[in-house]
């Protein structure tokens, strides 16, 4: 048994900078787990205080349902690969990947074989022999995992473990990574700046935010219905469109336009309300033409992604005059050209309301086996 729960974790480093902030977190035996949040927010520092490099100011850590806030990090079971990697620079490649197991006193020649054989699963058998120096980044990055693989802990803490992986190296190392922890079933707390990547490879994701944690769910609750304005637009690869709005009648009044009121808010506004009309681009229509309930800008960028675009328009403000943003995903070949007036329509079922920061009418998020409500 391996789940991890934090109560009240507090980090105050000296100097004053509140890192932790009384967080709560309960992560499954077993869960693949991701971390995101902008840079600063605490993720390093929530790692090193689970793997117990760092000394918890407050609050408890448990693993596998022992409390082990006060206890060395030799005695977790737990292993870490840190950001900048912390290779032994006098050791080879093999030898930095077996230390772990030399520590935990197993015979050489078994050390070896498994070594080499978690550094072939990671393409590094040519460069057993090399010291970390002679090394590029991403191949440091392998080793620092291969170690940390070699040893078959109860929990894996990675933190940015592939960021310095080139796109293909990246996309195989995390297939990798996800099988393997599948295999050997393994708590894993995974750190990572790509949000793609923490859609594509974890059950459940938490967004930090300034020690705290602003959501926790499944990469599709995250996605589909962001908690608040932070996570709405922190998350996707292109953030979602906030736009300010107000509730007039039965209805909401949005850059000059009434639409209808989002369905999951319906019953839960009231005339005047001061809102947040939230709708990711990719969920927003593009005509060349006016169309009912759509709102009509001006076409001001046009960023190309490959395979599609992204708009940008200048909608009017609440007065009438320009100056609200609003981005919209279109196929390749549909691009408007630029100074155009385009009208955007939003899809059915696919916006969201938010009144002071929060999203309205959020469901419970689904509970998952394991972790207490
Ligand atoms: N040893 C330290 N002493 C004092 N402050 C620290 C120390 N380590 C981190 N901090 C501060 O604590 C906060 C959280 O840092 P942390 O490294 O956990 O952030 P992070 O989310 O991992 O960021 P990044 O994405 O840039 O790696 C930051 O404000 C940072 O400056
Ligand atoms: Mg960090």
């Amino acid at each position: 048994m391996s789940a991890i729960t934090l109560s009240r974790l507090t980090k105050v480093y000296p100097g004053g900078v509140r890192a932790l902030d009384a967080l709560d977190l309960s992560i499954s035996d077993g869960e693949f787990f991701a971390l995101l949040g902008p840079s600063g927010c605490g993720k390093t520092t929530l790692l090193r205080t689970i793997a117990g490099l760092e000394v918890a100011t407050g609050g408890t850590v448990e693993i596998g349902g022992r409390n082990v806030t006060n206890l060395q990090p030799g005695v977790r079971d737990v292993a870490m690969v840190f950001q900048d990697y912390a290779l032994f620079p006098h050791m080879t490649v093999q030898d930095n990947i077996a230390y772990p197991l030399r520590i935990k006193k197993v015979g050489r020649a078994a050390r070896q074989d498994k070594a080499a054989e978690t550094a072939a699963e990671l393409g590094l058998s040519a460069l057993l022999d090399r010291r970390p120096a002679q090394l590029s980044g991403g191949q440091q990055q392998r080793v620092a995992l291969a170690r940390a693989m070699a040893c078959h802990p109860q929990v894996f803490l990675l933190d940015e473990p592939l960021s310095n992986l080139d796109a293909r190296l990246r996309l195989e190392a995390r297939t990798f990574l996800k099988r393997l922890q599948r295999e050997l079933g393994v708590t894993c707390v995974f750190v990572t700046h790509d949000q793609a990547e923490a859609l594509a490879l974890a059950d459940r994701i938490a967004v930090m935010d300034g020690g705290r944690i602003r959501q926790v769910g499944t990469p599709v609750e995250v996605f589909r219905r962001p908690a608040n304005t932070f996570v709405a637009g922190f998350i996707g690869s292109t953030p979602m469109n906030l736009l300010d709005a107000e509730v007039t009648g039965d209805g909401i009044t949005v850059a000059g336009v009434r639409l209808a009121v989002p369905e999951a808010a319906r019953g839960l506004v009231a005339d005047g309300d001061q809102v947040v009309y939230g709708v990711r681009p990719e969920y927003l229509d593009l005509h060349a033409e006016a169309v009912d309930g759509a709102l009509a800008g001006q076409v001001v960028v046009v960023e190309n992604l490959g395979s599609s675009s992204l708009v940008s328009l200048d909608l009017p403000g609440a007065d009438g005059s320009a100056g609200v943003s609003c981005q919209v995903v279109v196929p390749e070949g549909r691009e408007p050209s630029l100074g155009a007036t385009g009208w955007v329509l939003p899809r059915e079922g696919r916006s969201l309301l938010y009144r002071d920061g929060e999203l309205l009418g959020a469901p419970r998020p689904a509970p998952v086996a394991g972790v207490p409500a």
